[in-house]
């Protein structure tokens, strides 16, 4: 059954009211954080929960992160808080998740049935506060599954009118990247998937990290979100070199690039910034505004490896994947 979608400005009372009541009884609602925006539902309702799934599209095997607005709240979720985790935690509100033993009060449906649980607290503004009806918060990227995740509440509308009630729109994300999941299950911490938050950045809290390989056989098993394809627009992406792009033009192309246009380039031809944190907030606003019908290719320079780099290089290959 299709649903009337009203997008509500974040920092109103009265929308936050209207959120909070529509998450009491089990519904849908998008919301912004300093990531990408979340689509919502009271993560300890096994139903509630099974909706974000049906209105994503999203495959059962892949569990969601849950959301929380307090350490006290994320503790009540884990089994135990290994001493690692303890020190992550210091890094929140931010865009980091942590992944815990799960506590029996999460059902299945949350976690996909895996033994562990996904947790962040979000750096929202305006603090329109997760809890808003008092319950953590189950929620994965607010877009279709296989979309550009979404960094403006019209991202939102466009993948998602008529499924979810109530859109909090709090302008664009400041991050532009999704949070860097980290398994804290395990002895010496593991990123599972980069994000937000730099490499650089976990170190300055914990001595020793390891970083999932694609090439470790578990791959799959420990972040399930490897398996499915991710942040595709319609066009088919290619990725080149930087300086590469210029000799790839044409009618039906659209290039990303950190260079100004060369002259007497054809095609579209979309300027990046130069610095990695404005790089990263504009990204997947660039991939949907650049697969417009007509463009068949978008040509993307790639960026160097380094601090937020990673994140981005990590999501321009898997929008390349086919
Ligand atoms: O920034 C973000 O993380 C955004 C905002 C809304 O918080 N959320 C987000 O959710 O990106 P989603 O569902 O698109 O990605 C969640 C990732 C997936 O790769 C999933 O496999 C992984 O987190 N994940 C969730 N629970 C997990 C668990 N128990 N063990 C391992 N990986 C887990
Ligand atoms: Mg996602």
């Amino acid at each position: 059954m299709p649903v009337k979608t009203a997008v509500l400005p974040a920092d109103d009372p009265a929308a936050i009211a209207r959120a909070a009541e529509v998450l009491q009884r089990g519904g849908l609602v998008a919301f912004p954080t300093e990531t990408v925006y979340g689509l919502g539902a009271d993560a300890l309702d096994a139903a509630a929960v099974g909706r974000i799934f049906a209105a994503k599209g999203r495959p059962a095997d892949n569990p969601l992160i849950v959301h929380v607005a307090a350490p006290e709240q994320a503790r009540a979720l884990a089994r135990a808080v290994p001493p690692a985790a303890e020190q992550l935690m210091s890094l929140w509100p931010g865009p980091l998740t942590l992944v815990l033993p799960r506590a029996p009060v999460v059902p299945d449906a949350t976690t996909a049935g895996q033994d562990t649980v996904a947790v962040r607290i979000p750096a929202t503004r305006p603090r329109w506060r997760c809890c808003a009806c008092g319950r953590p918060l189950a929620a994965p990227s607010a877009n279709r599954s296989g979309r550009p995740s979404p960094t403006t509440a019209q991202h939102v509308l466009a993948d998602l009118d008529g499924v979810v009630e109530v859109i909090l729109d709090g302008g664009p994300c400041a991050v532009g990247l999704e949070s860097t999941v980290v398994d804290a299950t395990r002895p010496v911490p593991m990123v599972l998937r980069t994000g937000g938050l730099s490499l650089e950045a976990l170190r300055t809290v914990v001595g020793a990290i390891d970083m999932l390989s694609g090439q470790d056989p578990e791959a799959m098993s420990r972040s399930p979100g490897l398996r499915h394809r991710h942040y595709a627009p319609r066009a088919r992406v290619v990725l080149v070199a930087p300086g590469e792009a210029a000799e790839r033009g044409g009618s039906t192309v659209a290039v990303m690039s950190q260079q100004p246009r060369p002259p007497g380039f054809v095609g579209e031809w979309k300027v990046m910034p130069t610095a990695l944190e404005g790089y990263a907030q504009e990204l997947f606003a660039a991939l949907r505004e650049l697969d417009a019908p007509e463009i068949e290719t978008i040509v993307v320079e790639t960026v160097p490896e380094v601090g937020l780099g990673r994140a981005i290089a990590d999501r321009l290959r898997r929008a390349a994947e086919r």
